[in-house]
């Protein structure tokens, strides 16, 4: 298993991939389609996508995670986005969706990035180092769900904002 940055020729299977990931996915109202796909496809349309990985295995896209940044009061303060993160049911809990995050953070340190923000399950996410930050609201959202991981301190305080792709 490879994780590398996304090229052109991955884009279908990337879209396939995060649709079947999604599919009938607990939090989804019953019967609803994924939205999940759409909004990878919308980050990068609009430029947005800043990280985008894929876990490849003998060819095959099994794996992949989304970055983008957001704002704080509307603000750009160099906090990205987690998610959507997604691995094929048929390969889940082999450890990739972790090597996703994993090197996603990475990816984000190294290009300078100060935080990580995400909404999420808080034991999955806990292992990589998420947790909630009174700082920080995600209007809408539980606090207990809404997660980050400062990688640069002080920590930024005010309302996050995902990019509009989300809203899809
Ligand atoms: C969530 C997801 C990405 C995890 O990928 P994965 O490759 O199966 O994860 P890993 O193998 O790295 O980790 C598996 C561990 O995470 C736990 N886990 C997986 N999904 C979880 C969830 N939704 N909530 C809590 N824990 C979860 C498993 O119990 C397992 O724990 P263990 O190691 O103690 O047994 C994958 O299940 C998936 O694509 N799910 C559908 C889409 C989704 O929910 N994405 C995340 C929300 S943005």
């Amino acid at each position: 298993m490879n994780i590398r940055s996304e090229c052109d020729s991955d884009l279908a299977a990337i879209n396939d991939l995060v649709y079947t990931a999604f599919l009938n996915h607990p939090q989804h109202a019953p019967g609803a389609l994924p939205k999940e796909h759409t909004i990878v496809n919308n980050l990068r349309a609009a430029g947005a996508l800043f990280v985008s990985l894929v876990a490849e295995d003998n060819g095959v896209i099994i794996g992949h995670i989304a970055m983008s940044e957001v704002l704080i009061d509307g603000r750009s303060d160099g906090w990205y986005g987690g998610g959507p993160l997604a691995v094929h049911p048929s390969r889940q809990r082999q450890g990739i969706g972790s090597s996703l995050v994993d090197r996603g953070i990475q990816a984000l340190r190294e290009r300078g990035a100060r935080g990580v923000a995400l909404v999420g399950d808080p034991k999955y996410y806990g292992r990589f180092g998420f947790g909630p930050a009174p700082e920080l609201v995600l209007p809408g959202v539980p606090p207990e769900y809404f997660l980050v991981l400062p990688l640069e301190l002080p920590m930024p305080a005010g309302s996050v904002s995902f990019h509009a792709a989300f809203g899809c």
